[in-house]
């Protein structure tokens, strides 16, 4: 067993972990994130050293006059983290509206603020960020420089996803990042490969937490400033491509999706949907709906993550009803007025359609197999995941078949994969030929997706290079149908 390898150096492990920072004590907020909750509502959730009593939030309409008080009972934790996650729902607010807020003892001079979501029927034009495999940057993480075997370290002068996106943030109203976060979960094979100081697997836990606690401190500025919508993947613990770990060396509170569970609070109250797993909002002219591709597929499938699914994980379900995640989303898809969001758009962390090799801890053929007749019953018009590491954009697809109309006005969904938002373990590449209906590849740069909502009869795809903002792939769909919201491109509220 390769852990004896692993030499004890508590010293070097200390040095990852978070200092105490001076201006601060216990209870000053850190790693400050949002999330919709409907057009009229917002979860503020931010991170503290101690437990809260009665986490609250002061906001108002004004940066000087945060007047109101949103408070909540939630303050949670799991074994090994070093923070609570607190977790404010502020209800009652305008849509399309800016608001300002403070988290409790915040040692911030100055309030943070957000903007509400528009309210289905809204047509303004706007655009979002997607990110999909977003890991850590930095020293810790993806930098200049790689260990032994690994691959695609950044270029001395390139920007990295999270600079990236946040030299753009102005443009988008929020950022979507269905799954694989921070991959503090690669720690182990960082340390193998030399890149980060040797511990002993026991003190592993503590690397895990340091690499989570930076990741989440890098995205604050994105985070605190718009809604950050996520889903599963990491952060889980799934200990490398060395097989010779498995998840029997993971300490409780490292599996089973516990740190994904505790920091975030997405929508599914409002959707009836299940905790961060599955869950849907509108946002102006667009439905958006998040699926959960590594655990609770039902139909007698044992998903990706699941005990025995091919990751080797203990993972979930999360549901116990029979098909619970594809009840939802027929019911979810039924319910959608495409006269107020023309537009549904669905992402899931794992692909089907993908130019990689097939087997199924890269291609989810049960996926396929299990939301694909919703999708094309229900006219989808976009399905976006990640997974592979590389940008691969396809035509529409009906059941491996390209649709005729490619993007002039399809009746199948259009499928992009995005995963190249980077970490520290590189990109994968793609397998070539590319597969027949793949219309644009790239598995040499890191970037991320720019989608941009013109109105009900077109959307703009744009694959952006990190290193340098350059658009390296743009395409526009088209679908033939009529506008009968409010198609107010002004920035009005629209009419409900
Ligand atoms: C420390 O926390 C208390 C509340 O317990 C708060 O009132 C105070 O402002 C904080 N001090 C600093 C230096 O942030
Ligand atoms: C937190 O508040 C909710 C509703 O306000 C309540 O149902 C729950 O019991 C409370 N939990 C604790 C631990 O106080
Ligand atoms: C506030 O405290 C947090 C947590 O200790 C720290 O990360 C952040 O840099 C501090 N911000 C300011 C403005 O001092
Ligand atoms: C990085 O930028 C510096 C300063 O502008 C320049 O001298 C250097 O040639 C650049 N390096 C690369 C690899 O582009
Ligand atoms: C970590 O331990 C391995 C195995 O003993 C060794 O090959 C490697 O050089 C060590 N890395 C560091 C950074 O000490
Ligand atoms: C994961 O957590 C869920 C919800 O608590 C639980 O029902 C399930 O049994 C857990 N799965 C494993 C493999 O421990
Ligand atoms: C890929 O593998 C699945 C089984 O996991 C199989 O059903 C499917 O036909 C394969 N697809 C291709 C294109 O070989
Ligand atoms: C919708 O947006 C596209 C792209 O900007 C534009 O070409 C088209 O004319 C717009 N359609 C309507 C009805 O305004
Ligand atoms: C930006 O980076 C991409 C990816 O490496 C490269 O293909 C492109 O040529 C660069 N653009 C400019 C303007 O340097």
């Amino acid at each position: 067993m390769r852990c004896s390898l692993i030499t004890a150096s508590l010293t070097a492990a200390a040095v990852l972990l978070n200092p105490a920072l001076a201006a601060s004590n216990d209870t000053t907020p850190m790693q400050i994130r949002l999330a919709y909750a409907g057009s009229t509502g917002m979860v503020v959730s931010w991170n503290t050293y101690s437990k809260l009593d009665r986490p609250t939030v002061r906001y108002g309409l004004t940066p000087w006059a945060l007047t109101k008080t949103a408070s909540s009972n939630v303050s949670v934790t799991y074994p090994t983290s070093t923070t609570y996650n607190n977790h404010v729902t502020i209800t009652g607010l305008e849509p399309d509206t800016v608001y300002y807020y403070q988290p409790q003892n915040s040692n911030s001079s100055v309030p943070y603020s957000f903007k509400t979501s528009r309210v289905p029927g809204d047509h303004t034009p706007y655009t979002i960020a997607v990110a999909v495999d977003l890991g850590l940057m930095g020293p810790d993480g993806l930098t200049t420089h790689v260990g032994n075997g690994a691959s695609n370290p950044l270029g001395p002068n390139d920007t990295n996803t999270i600079q990236s996106i946040e030299q753009n943030l102005d443009d988008i109203d929020f950022l979507w990042h269905p799954g694989d976060i921070a991959y503090a979960d690669y720690w182990l094979k960082e340390e193998i490969q030399g890149f980060l100081p040797n511990t002993t697997i026991a003190d592993g836990a503590k690397v895990y937490e340091s690499l989570l606690n930076q990741y989440y401190d890098e995205m604050t500025p994105i985070t605190s400033k718009k809604p950050y919508m996520a889903t599963t993947a990491a952060p889980r613990t799934r200990h490398t491509t060395d097989r010779t770990y498995t998840v029997s060396i993971c300490q409780q509170g490292q599996t089973n999706f516990t740190g994904y569970i505790n920091h975030f609070r997405m929508p599914s109250p409002q959707s009836k949907g299940l905790g961060n797993f599955w869950y849907s909002f509108d946002h102006g002219m667009v439905h958006y709906i998040q699926l959960d591709t590594e655990t609770d597929l039902g139909h007698g499938f044992i998903a990706p993550d699941e005990p025995g699914g091919p990751e080797g994980e203990d993972a979930g379900p999360f549901s116990n009803l029979r098909d619970a995640q594809t009840n939802w989303l027929q019911q979810d898809l039924a319910s959608v007025d495409r006269n107020k969001t023309p537009w549904t758009v669905v992402a899931g962390h794992r692909p089907w359609y993908i130019s990689a090799s097939n087997d199924s801890s890269t291609i989810c053929e049960a996926c396929r197999e299990v939301f694909e007749p919703l999708f094309l019953q229900y006219g989808v018009d976009l399905v976006l995941s990640g997974h592979v590491h590389a940008y691969e954009r396809n035509a529409p697809i009906r059941t491996f078949d390209v649709d005729p109309n490619e993007l002039n006005n399809p009746s199948a969904p259009w499928y992009i994969t995005n995963g190249a938002a980077g970490h520290y373990d590189g990109l994968d590449t793609l397998n070539y030929p590319l597969q027949p209906y793949a219309r644009y590849a790239q598995d040499t740069a890191y970037g991320w997706s720019r989608l941009t909502f013109h109105n009900c009869t077109h959307l703009t795809h744009e694959f952006v290079a990190s290193r340098n903002g350059t658009v390296l792939d743009r395409a526009t769909l088209f679908k033939d149908r009529k506008c009968q919201g409010n198609d107010n491109s002004q920035g009005q509220q629209g009419q409900l």
